[in-house]
């Protein structure tokens, strides 16, 4: 966590000890300070304040737009890119079963091109009459890649279909306007800007409707049920107003490079599209992503394989894979983002342990180089 969001979560969680639906002064204090929250967030990222539905995380904010939409719609189309992430493809693999079928729900996943980037009038050209829902992410959580998504969200408005943006990835790194954007719902996460873990947003544009997940107390003006998180709330405002990732970029592009210097057979994916400024995803051709991880976490670094966001996977990356990329060489993918508390010689250092790493690895497997 930043720390000024530290500071603000410890604050509250001390001296804000009141549940912000009582009465009582304590509840009060408590419920200001959730409301100031929120409306420094709707400035960060132009949107009306009550608009703003606070959350567990981008997962449950991605899970109550999809739920909440498609349980209450007519069978029809549904509409993604094939390089969601899981908290938006999981829940609508329900809609693709078997039985979903046989009802008539299609769920169609437009695969991007091989720079990651799905073309808007590809994605558009599917959307007519029958589509109950659309969902595209802003920025591609593996590549970085920014998609089109005001195209999209555009057309959607016209044709008057549901639209959910998952800018869970965005937020912080590009300059959102939800006003602007229009779209129907927009899933957010604290954790990817310096907040807290397990805090989020969804922004529900006026007049849509929604359906809890899980009902209860009736919180957040009937959207979403259960005790406000106050200090992770807090926090969230505290991070984004402070969350600027754009010198990121340099760093990201210095680590690039040195690593095509010294690894020149090192494929960097996404590189001709547009990114947000702190990621890159690269493989190694014939080093194993997971073997490298864990090599690089011997050494003090921590990188993800892949597109793991929980431990564990073995699986290539859906994405890598939805972009062309033959499943040996995205096995070998390891993604890394920079951060507050990076220097540029982080990245510079990390070069380095890859060429040792590469090196002891090939010297093991008896390769003369
Ligand atoms: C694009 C995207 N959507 C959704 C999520 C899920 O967010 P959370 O971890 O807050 O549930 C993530 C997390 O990495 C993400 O990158």
């Amino acid at each position: 966590m930043r720390p000024s969001a530290l500071e603000a979560y410890v604050g509250a969680a001390r001296d804000l000890v009141g549940n912000p639906s009582s009465l009582h002064w304590a509840g009060r204090e408590a419920r200001r300070a959730l409301e100031d929250a929120r409306e420094s967030i709707a400035a960060c990222i132009h949107a009306d304040p009550g608009s703003i539905v606070f959350t567990s995380g981008g997962t449950e904010s991605d899970n109550i737009a999809i739920q909440g939409v498609l349980h209450a719609s007519a069978p029809g189309k549904i509409i993604t890119s094939a390089i969601e992430h899981p908290a938006v493809l999981q829940p609508l693999s329900r809609w693709a079963s078997r039985e979903a079928r046989e009802q008539g729900w299609q769920l169609v996943q437009v695969r991007p091109g091989s720079d990651g980037r799905v073309s808007a009038e590809d994605f558009i050209s599917r959307i007519d009459d029958s589509t109950r829902l659309v969902c595209i992410m802003w920025a591609n959580n593996e590549t970085g890649v920014i998609q089109p998504v005001k195209e999209i969200v555009r057309h959607c408005r016209v044709t008057g279909v549901p639209v959910l943006v998952d800018a869970v990835q965005a937020l912080g790194k590009l300059s959102l306007d939800c006003l602007t954007l229009d779209a129907d719902f927009v899933a957010l996460s604290a954790h990817k800007i310096g907040g807290p873990r397990g805090v989020g947003a969804l922004v529900v544009r006026r007049g849509v409707k929604v359906r809890e997940l899980a009902p209860g107390g009736g919180q957040e003006r009937k959207r979403r049920s259960g005790t406000e998180n106050v200090p992770g709330v807090v926090a969230f405002a505290a991070a984004l107003r402070e969350a600027d990732f754009s010198s990121y970029a340099s760093m990201r592009d210095a680590f690039e490079r040195a690593l095509e210097e010294t690894i020149p057979d090192a494929v960097v994916f996404g590189r001709e599209a547009e990114r947000v400024a702190n990621t890159s995803l690269f493989s190694i051709p014939g080093l194993d992503g997971e073997t490298l991880l864990m090599q690089l976490d011997l050494a003090g670094f921590a990188v993800a394989s892949g597109s793991a966001c929980s431990s564990g996977k073995r699986e290539p990356s859906h994405v890598l894979l939805a972009m062309g990329v033959k499943s040996g060489l995205a096995r070998s993918a390891v993604r890394i983002s920079f951060g507050p508390g990076n220097v540029r010689d982080d990245g510079l250092a990390l070069v380095r342990e890859l060429g040792r790493i590469r090196q002891r690895l090939r010297t093991m497997a008896g390769v003369v180089s």
